[in-house]
């Protein structure tokens, strides 16, 4: 059967990245680089994926796709030499090996997909993806013979004074048939200035064997960009925000000042929502229809109906209902579940509490470990007090119950529904439906006692 086996070569140091993490498991869009690559071979219908791992080989494993098949390149002796790690699974298969690197997350499936197509229909034995660019320091230059054919490809150290002034790149990806990727690697050497084995050096004996060599040339040059430092990280970065963000625009969602926003990967946002400046949406992210979110506002691993606002205000692990309004200044913390129609005001905290429909939370106040009913209102400054020191517990508010401003509600505790909290109560046992709470001393008034005490000014 006719294959396409991708290899990705994710061997190599990363040195210049000046991190611990692995270069590849660096992130982009809450992604890691790796993921973007493995994501566009997936979309040229390749379903055997190698991947050749060398330094921080288990970090990088852990990123890959439980079919993936991982090589271990134990010395980093080029790229000719990381490909021959995959040898022993290639020779048991015949068609098309693609070839990409696994620092390169800008290469789009469309862009593969063309060239494979181009591959197949040129009958080459390999093609060679290009692209011509202002600065080609430190890239192998494409040589091309007087009728334009593909000859070699030459790598910038190696490279004469003419050959440094071509234009015309590698970008390191390759489509090969896999008989002559076998044959070629079988014939290279590392006679070279970096003594290194050189994938490229197959162009050459593919073309020596009577073979077809062609080049694929990408329009887009910053798809070929790598990522070998953190300055390319932010802009490999900043071309797929700006993919992602313009995805979600045809989509039918607004951004006001887009390039103050950060959208990872996988969210999802409904049609007519605006996403306005400062906005943060990460991790699995659900955003719904007619919403505003932002300005200023994070909501992570976030779960938002249809018709939310949403400013100023930070969400984590939690989900809100349709016509819930949220901030300025709120805080709702994991495992928080607001219902409908519900209003949460400024500098609310909210934490591992459900917030039934029509509640009013309007300000200043804390709720954790609670559950609060339907169509309650918490009065201004009303805490639930959930932790006693050692442990914490959880509190119920019964449905259209009204919790006075400035309350203590000490957990457990119940207060049942319709029942009231006079203002100022610190409530630490039931109380019954239809019934007021108030748990405060008597006000006492002494008449004059500011000019008994010589205190008036006169
Ligand atoms: C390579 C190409 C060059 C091309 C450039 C595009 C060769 C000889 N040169 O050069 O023509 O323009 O890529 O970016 O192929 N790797 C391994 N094992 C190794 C060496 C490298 O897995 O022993 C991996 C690296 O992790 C990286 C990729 O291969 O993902 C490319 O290696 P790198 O050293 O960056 O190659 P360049 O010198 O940039
Ligand atoms: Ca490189």
């Amino acid at each position: 059967m006719q294959e396409l086996v991708t290899i990705v070569l994710a061997a190599g140091a990363g040195t210049r990245m000046k991190s611990m993490v692995a270069k590849v498991a660096h992130k982009i869009c809450g992604q890691p680089i790796l993921s973007y690559v493995i994501d566009a071979a997936a979309q040229t219908g390749s379903n055997t994926l190698v991947l050749v791992l060398g330094h921080q080989a288990d970090e990088v494993r852990n990123l890959a796709p439980s079919d993936a098949i991982c090589v271990i390149q134990e010395q980093q002796l080029g790229t000719g030499h990381a490909v021959m790690q995959a040898r022993s699974i290639l020779s048991q298969k015949s068609g098309t090996a693609l070839i990409l690197c696994g620092d390169t997350p800008l290469i789009t499936g469309d862009t593969l997909k063309a060239a494979y197509e181009y591959h197949q229909k040129q009958n080459n034995q390999v093609t060679i993806l290009t692209a011509a660019v202002d600065n080609p320091h430190g890239y192998g230059r494409i040589i091309r013979n007087a009728n334009g054919q593909v000859e070699a490809i030459v790598e910038h150290k190696d490279a004469d004074e003419n050959q440094r002034a071509i234009k015309e790149i590698n970008s390191g990806m390759y489509f090969f048939n896999i008989e002559s990727l076998l044959w070629a690697l079988s014939q290279l050497d590392n006679s070279n200035n970096q003594g290194e084995y050189y994938l490229t050096d197959t162009i050459e004996k593919i073309i020596s064997r009577g073979e077809k060599a062609g080049a694929f040339i990408v329009e887009d040059s910053t798809e070929i960009m790598g990522v070998n430092d953190r300055s390319q990280l932010n802009d490999a970065e900043q071309v797929i925000l700006k993919r992602i963000i313009k995805e979600h625009m045809l989509n039918g969602v607004t951004f006001r000042l887009p390039e103050t926003t950060m959208i990872h990967k996988g969210v999802r946002i409904g049609k007519d929502t605006i996403i306005h400046p400062g906005t943060q949406l990460t991790g699995q992210t659900v955003i719904g229809e007619h919403c505003e979110i932002g300005p200023h506002s994070s909501i992570e691993d976030g779960v938002v109906g249809d018709y939310v606002q949403f400013a100023h205000s930070v969400m984590v692990q939690s989900r809100i209902d349709d016509h819930t309004k949220v901030g300025p200044f709120a805080y709702i913390r994991p495992g928080s579940s607001i219902g409908q129609n519900v209003k949460i005001g400024d500098f609310v905290e909210i934490k591992n509490s459900t917030i039934g429909d029509n509640t009013k939370v309007p300000h200043l106040s804390y709720v954790g470990d609670a559950d609060i009913g339907k169509g309650v209102n918490i009065g201004c400054g009303a805490v639930v007090v959930n932790y006693d020191g050692r442990k914490k517990h959880r509190t119920v508010v019964g449905d259209h119950a009204f919790v006075g401003c400035n309350v203590n509600l000490v957990s457990p505790v119940e207060v049942k529904g319709n029942a009231y909290i006079a203002a100022g109560s610190t409530i630490t046992e039931e109380v019954p439906e239809f019934a007021l709470g108030i748990a405060r001393s008597r006000q006492v008034v002494i008449a004059d006692w500011v000019k008994k005490k010589g205190l008036d000014k006169k």
